[in-house]
């Protein structure tokens, strides 16, 4: 299925109705501090012997949706930590992406937020992050026909960001007299730069790198080296989670698994 049909379904509400890859759970013991092994962890899940995960999952090749099912390099990483700590994953169903950290931050709904979270000083006040998993730098698309070529250009023009990303703020704030344009998902951003509602598209470099295989008439002008760390966002009530995800990422840099997804996904 093409991204543009993933976008008319989850507009339609399709998705969100959809079990996930790894099935949706109902119930269970809040506050359980056992894994599926029955092993004392220290931290607590929404579900016992589960790991719940809320994405937006709309940001290939991290976190997408094939169908009704969750992929990408973030989505493949998070089954890997969850055999590192013995636990089964389960994917919400795509979660607008700026209410995922106050839902991690809220609890009950969520144990992580997975969704190429960059670590900021802003969500560090409102949850923790793990190590990093990835580095990306923004980037910004147009419209290929449009004579666009530099950022320069872009001056009173108007860009189309997801509503709370770092490309957001970084056009927000470094292109002149902007006008933006916030959309809640990011198909919806590169659907508007094809139709010509905005000039450009600001969003991390990996993501519009994949757009433009499927928008074929935009094209990638600019790279801007902001250094953005990807993290998974935890509870602060929940530390010990945040240190057995930790342990499970060294793992798996250490076994060789992370660079196995690196070159499936990223490369
Ligand atoms: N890295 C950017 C940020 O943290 C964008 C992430 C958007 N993620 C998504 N799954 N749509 O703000």
């Amino acid at each position: 299925m093409n991204i543009k049909k993933w976008g008319a379904l989850i507009a339609a509400g399709v998705l969100a109705a959809s079990p996930t890859l790894f099935g949706c759970s109902s119930g269970g013991d809040q506050g359980s501090t056992t894994s599926a092994s029955g092993t004392d962890t220290g931290y607590t899940l929404i579900n016992d012997g589960k790991l719940t995960v809320a994405a937006s999952l709309d940001f290939p090749p991290f976190e997408n949706l094939n169908g009704d099912k969750p992929e990408g390099f973030a989505v493949d990483l998070m089954g890997l930590l969850a055999e590192e700590l013995d636990l089964e994953i389960n994917y919400l169903p795509s979660t607008k992406f700026d209410t995922i950290v106050p839902l991690v931050q809220t609890g009950g709904k969520t144990d992580v937020g997975v969704s190429s979270f960059t670590i900021t000083d802003k969500r560090l006040q409102q949850v923790d992050f793990t190590d990093t998993y990835c580095n990306v730098n923004q980037s910004i698309t147009v419209r290929s026909d449009s004579g666009i070529t530099d950022v320069s250009q872009l001056e009173g023009k108007k860009i189309g960001a997801q509503t709370g990303t770092t490309g957001y703020e970084w056009a927000a704030e470094n292109i002149k007299d902007v006008e933006m344009v916030g959309f809640d998902e990011m198909t919806a951003v590169f659907a508007a730069l094809q139709s010509g509602q905005i000039d450009a598209v600001a969003v991390d470099l990996p993501v519009a790198n994949y757009y433009v295989k499927s928008y074929t008439d935009c094209q990638v002008i600019k790279e801007i080296p902001t250094g953005e760390q990807y993290a998974i966002a935890v509870s602060k009530e929940n530390p010990e989670l945040t240190k057995a995800l930790n342990k499970a990422l060294q793992a798996v840099r250490d076994n060789g698994k992370y660079d196995e997804l690196v070159a499936k996904w990223l490369e």
